[in-house]
């Protein structure tokens, strides 16, 4: 272990942000506790990314929202916490045995971050986040628009488009949002476009610009396609968006 990592009280566990899009937009900071841990969690897709970043060290599958709900939605319970305790076994040994573990995530993991789970379940180990760039901050720079900057608005809200659903029981529900004037993102998840537009589209005239950001920090992948809540359907030609898209709508794009 070449690099400091970090002073102040022992920490075991790093949540660790990857970046998004391509794999350069990783921060230095992440590079260096990554070099520095022992062990790594991670999906798939991120452990062959980094393949370089982490040779040699010991790697696991990292799940989809273990220690949460999120991890149950889709995934039979026994399944679950079969992973749940083979991964809290590895965590608890490498702990006991003075070694470090990072569980490496991709964008900001603190925004619909799917392992945050870890946090909570490994809270003794004083676990630090480290980070780095969400899909929001990549997808801001490729609007080149800025967000806080709408006509009759001055702020942003972030949101799940699944939420926007007429039976979703939050007090901040899709009519609500629509009356503060904000722009609006939407993280999509694997959400239905058409629905999303007809349910914005109850609260907002079909004149408001609408724009969808796929691959954000991608340079190869990424586009974006801007239209108004009118036209944005016949504009994609049907074609559903990647699961990586994420959705603005604010005059801040007029
Ligand atoms: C579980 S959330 C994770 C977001 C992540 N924590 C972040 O800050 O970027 C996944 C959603 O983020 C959005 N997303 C992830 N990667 C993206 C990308 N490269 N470009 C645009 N949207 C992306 C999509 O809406 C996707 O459904």
């Amino acid at each position: 272990m070449t690099d400091t990592i970090q002073a102040g009280p022992r920490c075991g566990l790093y949540l660790v942000s990857a970046g998004i899009g391509d794999p350069d937009s990783i921060t230095v900071k992440a590079q260096k506790i990554l070099r520095g841990v022992d062990i790594v969690f991670g999906i798939p897709r991120l452990l062959e990314a980094f393949a370089e970043l982490l040779s040699g060290k010991e790697s696991h599958p990292a799940g989809h929202g273990l220690f949460s709900p999120l991890a149950r939605r889709d995934t039979p319970e026994e399944e679950v916490e079969a992973m749940e305790r083979r991964t809290r076994a590895t965590i608890r040994a490498a702990a006991a045995a003075g070694k470090t573990v990072a569980v490496l995530d991709y964008g900001d993991a603190m925004i619909f971050g799917p392992q945050a789970g870890y946090l909570a379940e490994f809270a003794d180990l004083n676990p630090i986040v480290v980070p780095g760039v969400s899909c929001f901050n990549a997808a801001n720079a490729a609007l080149g628009r800025d967000v806080t900057g709408g006509r009759r608005s001055r702020s942003v809200i972030l949101a799940a488009s699944a939420d926007t659903r007429d039976d979703y029981g939050g007090t901040d529900t899709l009519d609500k949002l629509a009356a503060t004037g904000s722009t609006l993102v939407f993280f999509t998840m694997r959400g239905d476009l058409p629905s999303l537009v007809e349910r914005l589209a109850r609260h907002l005239p079909g004149s408001t610009p609408i724009a969808i950001v796929a691959h954000a920090g991608a340079d190869e992948r990424q586009t974006v396609l801007r239209a108004t809540l009118d036209t944005v359907l016949e504009s994609t030609q049907d074609a559903k968006p990647p699961f990586e898209h994420l959705v603005y709508v604010g005059d801040f794009l007029g």
